[in-house]
């Protein structure tokens, strides 16, 4: 049976998350510590450079989302809910990254644009 389910393929956070202002001041120190975060926890999926291209994306359905498309086109508030609960394969890491650390990741892939 054919999978359809990467055809109008949206996943929102709930408005009230998406809207949450990001707590962590956006500079370069926070993008690096949010790029050594996605090197080590998501690039195995997302590829090193966010683009949906890791070692093991191939194997997954739905395919990791290339995130540096996303960036800019969802608020910080949108990612760090989405990273935080996951969805499928995608995992939740709200039980082993500490929230600042989520909110350093979505510097990290808002700057990927
Ligand atoms: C096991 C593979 C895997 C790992 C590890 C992983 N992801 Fe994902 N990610 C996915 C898949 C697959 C999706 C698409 C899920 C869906 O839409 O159902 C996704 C979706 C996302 C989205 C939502 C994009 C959107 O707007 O639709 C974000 C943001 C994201 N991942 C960030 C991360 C971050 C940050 C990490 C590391 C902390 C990470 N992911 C680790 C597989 C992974």
């Amino acid at each position: 049976m054919r999978c359809i389910s990467n055809i109008a393929h949206v996943w929102n956070a709930p408005e009230e998350a998406a809207q949450r202002p990001n707590p962590v001041p956006r500079d370069t120190a926070a993008i690096e510590r949010g790029q050594k975060l996605f090197e080590q926890f998501c690039a195995n999926c997302h590829g090193k450079n966010g683009q949906g291209d890791g070692p093991l994306a191939a194997a997954l359905n739905p395919r990791p989302v290339n995130l540096a498309e996303r960036a800019g086109h969802h608020t910080d508030g949108d990612f760090a809910w989405k990273i935080a609960n996951g969805r499928g394969v995608m995992p939740a890491f709200k039980n082993q990254l500490q929230e600042n650390q989520i909110w350093d990741l979505t510097h990290y892939i808002q700057n990927l644009k």
